[in-house]
């Protein structure tokens, strides 16, 4: 049986930015149910909605106080309902996004825990006595910054927090917990939707706390290997998903393993042993380090990709985990920078820069995630200091720096370059006031820029939207979902790779640099087997091609 998420192309819609449709600055359901036609003229199969249910949004919705009920902010039960029927209608799937390694301290079930030792649900988190003659059970650092560990407000016991102290840990082992989850995933499997996208699950285990980092006494760090990809991990995932997919066998399952490796992202999508279908794996972007400050933390500080390092890192990702599997396919999401402001050229070469980018990766084997917005070039949202300073690890970070001699424009720079805000900016839908999204300021504030925005990008044939488009009718031809994948080395200035089954081949090559260059390709090329060029190209006939600044050309070969 082939699997329907074996073909799809994902759009990921950030709910809180895609389209506000009663006024209040905040996108929401409706707001998408306006906005499905575009999405699906853009050709796309699924869309995967960051969370919507109830939350005090500490951390943008990843802080869930009731799993079962809409946020208001988002709509109601009703409108829940209402999208995933004019979604289906329009053959469009829906993954809905599940925070399982934690809640909001705010859920029933941390509230009850609260009440002390012998409440019932008190062993459904994490709990620790402090240690001997410290005051923190381990030197552990959560990834929001400070310790993992927060004292409870009324009594003397600290509970575990991998993220925000708003966020504590659920305990995974207490198998009530497990239920308590796996109704949920039902929940709204129930009510239709037609996949999970698992949040966080790589931290469900937790190495027991006795365990201390080698720190000078006081000191914390982040402490992966007690908490992150620890074997547990594998036999929770097992029960979830072979029982979820028991009930609700077209599930599609995609984890979020920020760390994971090649060989534990193996191990999380073995066919053999239910986990995941597949995982977004952090791993794919190597940068170059050597200009980075070591007294700041590097991940914001902004940085070229290291080209060399990242055709190595994808050759083994497509063929070790493209063989019999699927692995992801993104360059952005919520949690980082946007992909023409980060890995293209947004200043002189942004069109041609992201529709390269877009084909490089989307072309090869495994399913495109989509961050809305990037087919129409939408780049990173300008943050003015208030927004940048507001979340708590890039304040740190903003203070760190002006204390090691940045100006407050270099730091704000860096952090507009690099922080996960600028990819939350609202949808750029017109040239209008707050770009369509709203007619109120929106929440995350909003670029209004003339080119790059839906309405203009429809209207132009040549546009990225309409370049998307074919890309993604292409994506849908079975020579670029399931033949093989093979690099082809043209030297630093190109990123190319041949796609061949038993009825063809195809030759994908994309020009990285901001220069052209020219190309033997090894047979004549014609206008007839060009299948997608990003720009107007000067065929020959001949065996060579000259490819301009950020160039790509996918030529159709035979046999
Ligand atoms: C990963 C999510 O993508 C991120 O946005 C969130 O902050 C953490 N998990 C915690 O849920």
């Amino acid at each position: 049986m082939r699997n329907w998420w074996e073909n799809a192309v994902v759009y990921q819609i950030y709910p809180k930015s895609f389209q506000d449709s009663n006024e209040d600055g905040i996108g929401d359901l409706q707001g998408i149910i306006q906005r499905l036609d575009y999405v699906k003229k853009l050709g796309i199969d699924a869309i995967w909605l960051n969370p919507i249910f109830i939350s005090p949004q500490i951390d943008d919705g990843y802080d869930v106080a009731n799993y079962d009920q809409i946020d208001p902010i988002f709509g109601t039960e009703a409108d829940a309902e209402a999208l995933l029927v004019e979604a289906h209608k329009r053959g469009i799937k829906v993954i809905f996004d599940f925070v399982m390694n934690h809640t909001s301290d705010q859920h029933p079930w941390f509230q009850e825990a609260l009440k002390g030792p012998d409440n019932p649900y008190r062993d459904y988190y994490l709990w620790q006595k402090a240690a001997d003659k410290q005051e923190l059970p381990t030197n552990w650092a959560s990834f929001f910054g400070g310790s993992v560990w927060e004292k409870e407000p009324n009594g003397s016991d600290y509970y575990f927090h991998l993220f925000a102290k708003e966020m504590p840990d659920l305990n995974w082992e207490n198998p009530e917990v497990r239920q308590a989850i796996f109704a949920v995933a039902c929940y709204w499997a129930e009510k239709g939707i037609d996949g999970w996208r698992l949040d966080a699950f790589i931290h469900l285990e937790k190495a027991d706390f006795q365990q201390q980092l080698d720190l000078e006494p006081g000191k914390i760090g982040l402490a992966e290997e007690y908490y992150a990809n620890l074997p547990k991990v594998h036999e929770y995932m097992h029960e979830f998903s072979q029982k979820l997919k028991a009930k609700y066998p077209e599930i599609f399952i995609v984890g979020e393993a920020a760390s994971a490796d090649l060989s534990l992202a193996q191990g999380y999508t073995d066919p053999a042993h239910v986990e995941c279908d597949t995982v977004i794996t952090f791993r794919y972007f190597p940068e170059t380090t050597s200009q980075k400050d070591p007294r700041l933390p590097a991940n914001f500080q902004p940085a070229p990709l290291d080209w060399t390092a990242f055709k190595e890192e994808m050759q083994q990702w497509q063929t070790k985990l493209g063989h019999e599997r699927y692995p992801t396919l993104y360059w952005n999401n919520h949690d980082m920078a946007r992909m023409v402001s980060r890995f293209g050229d947004e200043e002189h070469h942004r069109a041609a820069s992201q529709k390269m980018l877009a084909t490089l990766m989307y072309l090869q084997k495994g399913i495109p995630f989509l961050l809305f917005g990037e087919e129409i070039g939408m780049k990173n949202l300008l943050l003015d200091e208030q927004k940048l300073v507001y979340d708590s690890q890039e304040g740190a970070f903003y203070q760190n720096a002006l204390m090691d001699g940045y100006s407050k424009e270099a730091t704000l720079k860096m952090l507009n370059q690099t922080s996960k805000l600028a990819s939350r900016g609202a949808m750029q839908w017109n040239e209008q006031a707050y770009s369509g999204f709203s007619t109120v300021q929106p929440w995350s504030g909003v670029n209004v820029e003339p080119i790059y925005n839906a309405a203009a990008q429809v209207a132009d044939r040549e546009s990225i939207f309409h370049y998307y488009k074919k890309l993604l009718a292409l994506k849908h031809q079975r020579l670029f979902q399931k033949g093989k994948w093979t690099y082809v080395d043209f030297g630093k200035s190109f990123y190319s790779y041949r796609r061949s089954d038993s009825e063809g081949q195809a030759l994908v090559i994309c020009n990285i640099t901001n220069s052209s260059h020219t190309i033997e390709v090894g047979f004549a090329i014609t206008q007839k087997n060009v299948l997608l060029a990003n720009e107007e190209l000067n065929i020959k006939n001949a065996k060579t091609i000259e490819l301009p600044a950020y160039g790509v050309i996918v030529l159709k070969q035979r046999g």
